[in-house]
């Protein structure tokens, strides 16, 4: 029998290859889109999902909305991906993403709880509520400390996701995925910043890029790996919860000496902090500097996950490795900015 799902956030990042992976195992998926000023749909269409898929109108905060998508869609399964996801902004909008990422969860469960039956829920839980780290590397049992509005919203959610599965006994799954990035990634997070800077760079159109903290740490991986990941969290006989992560980590400085390198530049950083630069040694200039701007107010300085959970119960493991994953964000950045096609 045909399964359907439910993806909130199906405009992001994770939306889009979530529902390209459900689309090819045959479910009947619904996307859950805010409508802004117009429709951000761009990745969906990079994908060629976008015509596979079936639109509702969606705003996590309209109580409504979600009550109208659960009666719309039916589902069998709903992935709540949807967030106001950009720690930085967190700090500036302590209070909307309060809202949308913490008490959007419960107004979710609320729903799901009132409406009774039987649809098993995923929760986007996050690394970042691992925040000042208690060990290394992080799983599922070790404290949680976060360390920006972001984090504090999330671990609200992600204990009441464990509150409804303990409480009513429902089926809702809490994934504390690591950082995970691809081609489809908003230019705001480092990783694509990075590479789009340094594409637009190599081509001619950019003198420099300017970042925050290159000394943070994070464990990355590709996201087409996490969101089978997500799918399987809810194919299990009861709900749980699980880490999903590569096992290494890397510094933010040492993911843009490798962008470089794949794109011919040979990066030699000097000074530490807010005086650390990048030069390139065969132009012998300077194309990486730090702007206190990009500082947060309180940092995660080390992000390294243990997934051996999600390997023995899940059978999940990373296919696409950091070197692969570069190379992949790298060349499709190169791409679009050569031949004037970027659209995000
Ligand atoms: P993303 O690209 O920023 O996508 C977020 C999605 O949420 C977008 O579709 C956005 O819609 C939607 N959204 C934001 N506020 C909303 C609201 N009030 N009502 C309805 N929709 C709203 O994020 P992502 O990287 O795909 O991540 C997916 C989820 O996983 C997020 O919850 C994130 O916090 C979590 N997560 C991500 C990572 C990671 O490394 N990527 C790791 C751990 C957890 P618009 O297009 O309209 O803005
Ligand atoms: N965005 C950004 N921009 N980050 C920078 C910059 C910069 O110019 N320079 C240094 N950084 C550092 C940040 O301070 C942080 O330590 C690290 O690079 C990664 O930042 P982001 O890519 O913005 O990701 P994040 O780790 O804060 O959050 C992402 O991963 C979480 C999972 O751990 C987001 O996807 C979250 O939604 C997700 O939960």
């Amino acid at each position: 029998m045909t399964k359907t799902a439910l993806i909130t956030g199906i405009s992001g990042q994770d939306g889009a290859y979530l529902a390209r992976l459900l689309v090819d195992k045959g479910y009947k998926v619904y996307g859950a889109l805010r409508r802004g000023a117009g429709l951000n749909t761009g990745r969906l269409e990079e994908l060629g999902v976008l015509d596979e898929i079936e639109l509702l109108s969606f705003e996590l905060l309209e109580y409504t909305n979600i009550a109208r998508a659960l009666d719309q869609a039916k589902p069998d399964e709903i992935y709540n991906l949807a967030a106001q996801s950009f720690v930085g902004t967190s700090f500036d909008q302590p209070i909307y993403t309060s809202e949308v990422d913490g008490l959007g969860v419960t107004r979710m469960l609320e729903v799901l709880r009132t409406a009774g039956g039987t649809t098993r829920f995923y929760q986007a839980s996050t690394s970042e509520m691992f925040g000042k780290v208690h060990e290394v590397p992080q799983r599922e049992t070790t404290p949680f400390y976060p360390r920006s509005p972001y984090a504090v919203a999330k671990l609200y959610a992600h204990w009441m996701v464990v509150n409804y599965r303990e409480s009513y006994g429902m089926y809702a799954a809490s994934g504390l995925l690591f950082n995970h990035e691809s081609p489809l990634r908003g230019t705001e997070f480092v990783t694509r910043k990075v590479t789009l800077a340094l594409a637009r760079i190599a081509l001619g159109e950019q003198e420099r890029l300017s970042v925050g903290n290159v000394d943070a740490e994070r464990d990355w991986g590709f996201a087409g790996d996490y969101v089978d990941g997500m799918w399987r969290m809810l194919q299990q006989t009861a709900a749980d919860d699980y880490v999903l992560a590569t096992g290494r980590t890397t510094k933010v400085r040492d993911f843009i000496s490798a962008s470089a390198k794949a794109l011919d530049m040979d990066l030699e950083w000097t000074g530490e902090g807010s005086q650390a630069k990048a030069i390139d040694r065969k132009s012998g200039k300077v194309i990486v500097d730090v702007d206190p701007q990009f500082f947060r107010p309180a940092e995660v300085d080390l992000l390294l996950g243990d997934a051996s959970k999600a390997k023995s119960v899940l059978g999940w493991k990373p296919r696409v490795d950091l070197d692969e994953l570069t190379n992949m964000m790298v060349k499709a950045d190169y791409d679009r900015v050569k031949n004037r096609t970027l659209r995000f």
